[in-house]
């Protein structure tokens, strides 16, 4: 049977932390426990800083939790395209920023003794055409790159060319995670689970950051380390897109290539190694596409089946499966420093690097809040967005689009009445002539919601490979019974008779 679950949170035990009971001051309030929350928390609290971390779900089982595991600065065939864009200068930070991060992640796992199945090795791009000008560009840039001969990789497949990166990362993500959590907490700082932030205004010289059960935290900086800042918070929303990837973890019947590799070509195809399958062990992850966006998720997950199969001849069911997203930026490099028009600091647009981008982010943010230059805030520089005043029009005029959006997009009813819902069934359907989204689950409890996004009103799709309410406007994603897994939403889906003003 096919567990869902990312590998990594299915084989990792994580420490859980009480919900906010009181309300709290501190120097730094920094909202989210994914690998940039919680490296840029330790960091804080390190340096003497007081910090409270609050998490709206459990840490570490959002976006970082459901990674590849990969922190190279290999990030696909990206360098030629980059350096072209932004120039030597920008490239170049880009480069030895990440490649700086595979060295400092693996130091502070040392350090912290986190047993996180740390391993080096190559990675490789692999392209049908011809890499020639991704290596030189690479190599011009100072990262490790040679052009290689794909045969290298142990791939039973046929590509053109391929360029290798030498000495790069693998760990295990959630057990790091993990670790990093612990290391924080023993510094002295406090973490807050099921405790979601659905504001954070200036107080004073400082913020003060709302949660949902109406406590407060006041701080002297935020940091919104929340994948995409939540609410409308800077526009971010409106100047990324979100993508979700598919993931699976199999064993081969022969030994399973032991290079991390990548596709540069769509359908993206990502692999490295599976420690805990034995020899044969491999992870699989892509079939990427706009959250919301595919209509059988179901079909994306089997399409990493099929190609393993392919590749290798062979039937395999996979151990464990999953998907997350994350998000990417118009110009292709991340957001992250303050906001604008506002005193909160960010960090988004990792465009699915964030173990190596995200711990680039974590320095900024930490020498931002420290007063401190930092090397690479420049490249990362979430002010491009715009000044405050553009940011607010961008805001404005995106405040209506999801609702007039949602008005023509809810009529792909499956059918009327609930009660033929099957069990593991989801989708929308007809109540007394009002489109609900419906899911019965194993137990045979239905779970009825107004699929419709709290963020800014869009439609949203039922994603019957994972079981969730996702959002194609910025990629807020509900669970079958309302709950936000993903921001920018911070409200649970309505429930119908909540909208038709009955009581349940
Ligand atoms: C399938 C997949 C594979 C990937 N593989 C790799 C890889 O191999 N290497 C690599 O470098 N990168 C990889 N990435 C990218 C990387 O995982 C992300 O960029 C990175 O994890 C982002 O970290 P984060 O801390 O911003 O987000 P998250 O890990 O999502 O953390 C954000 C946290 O904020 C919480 N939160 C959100 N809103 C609120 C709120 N209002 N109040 C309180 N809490 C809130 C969430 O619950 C969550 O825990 C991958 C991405 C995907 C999708
Ligand atoms: S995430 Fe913005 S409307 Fe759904």
């Amino acid at each position: 049977m096919t567990i869902q679950s990312s590998v990594w949170l299915g084989t990792a035990s994580l420490p859980r932390y009480q919900a906010l009971d009181a309300d709290q001051e501190t120097d730094v309030v920094v909202v989210g426990g994914g690998l940039i929350g919680l490296t840029t928390a330790l960091h804080l609290q390190q340096e003497g800083v007081g910090v409270v971390l609050l998490e709206g779900g459990r840490i570490a089982t959002r976006t970082s939790g459901n990674t590849t595991g990969k922190v190279t600065s290999q990030h696909g065939a990206v360098y030629a395209g980059l350096l072209d864009r932004h120039g030597r200068d920008k490239a170049q930070q880009y480069a030895a920023a990440n490649q700086e991060a595979v060295d400092e992640v693996d130091a502070i796992a040392r350090r912290l003794g986190i047993d996180c199945e740390l391993s080096r090795g190559p990675s490789y791009v692999y392209s049908t055409g011809d890499l020639r000008d991704e290596a030189e560009a690479a190599r011009e840039l100072g990262l490790p790159a040679q052009l290689a001969d794909p045969l290298e990789m142990g791939l039973p497949l046929s590509a053109a060319s391929a360029v290798r990166f030498d000495n790069q990362l693998l760990l295990h993500p959630a057990r790091y995670l993990a670790g990093l959590a612990s290391a924080f907490t023993g510094a002295g700082g406090r973490i807050f689970e099921r405790t979601r932030v659905t504001e954070l205004n200036a107080e004073g010289d400082g913020v003060e950051a709302r949660t949902e059960s109406g406590r407060r935290v006041v701080a002297r900086h935020a940091v919104a380390a929340t994948l995409l800042p939540f609410g409308t918070l800077g526009g971010y929303f409106a100047r990324t897109r979100p993508n979700q990837s598919h993931g699976i973890a199999v064993k081969l019947p022969v030994q399973a290539p032991t290079a991390m590799t990548i596709s540069a070509e769509a359908p993206t195809r990502s692999t490295r190694p599976w420690p805990g399958g034995g020899p044969n062990g491999l992870i699989v992850v892509g079939a990427d596409h706009e959250t919301g966006g595919q209509e059988d998720t179901n079909a994306s997950y089997q399409s990493l089946v099929d190609w393993v199969d392919q590749l290798w001849g062979t039937k395999v069911q996979p151990e464990y499966r999953w998907s997350a997203e994350d998000y990417s930026t118009a110009d292709q490099l991340p957001y992250v420093g303050k906001a604008p028009g506002s005193p909160v600091l960010v960090a988004t647009g990792m465009h699915k690097w964030g173990l190596s981008n995200g711990t680039v982010a974590a320095g900024i943010l930490r020498d931002l809040v420290l007063g401190r230059s930092n090397r690479w805030s420049d490249v990362f520089d979430a002010g491009r967005i715009g000044d405050a005043r553009s940011v607010a029009k961008l805001v404005q005029d995106n405040l209506k689009v999801g609702k007039e959006f949602a008005a023509g997009h809810l009529r792909r009813l499956l059918g009327p009445g609930l009660d033929h819902v099957e069990v593991g069934e989801g989708g929308l359907f007809d109540l007394d002539g009002t489109t609900v989204g419906a899911y019965r689950d194993q137990g045979g409890t239905l779970h009825t919601v107004v699929p419709v996004c709290t963020h800014l009103g869009c439609p949203l799709r039922w994603n019957q490979g994972d079981s969730t309410w996702d959002c194609n406007c910025h990629g807020s994603r509900f669970a079958p019974d309302g709950a936000v897994l993903d921001g920018p939403a911070t409200s649970p889906l309505e429930k119908p008779d909540q909208r038709n003003g009955k009581r349940g």
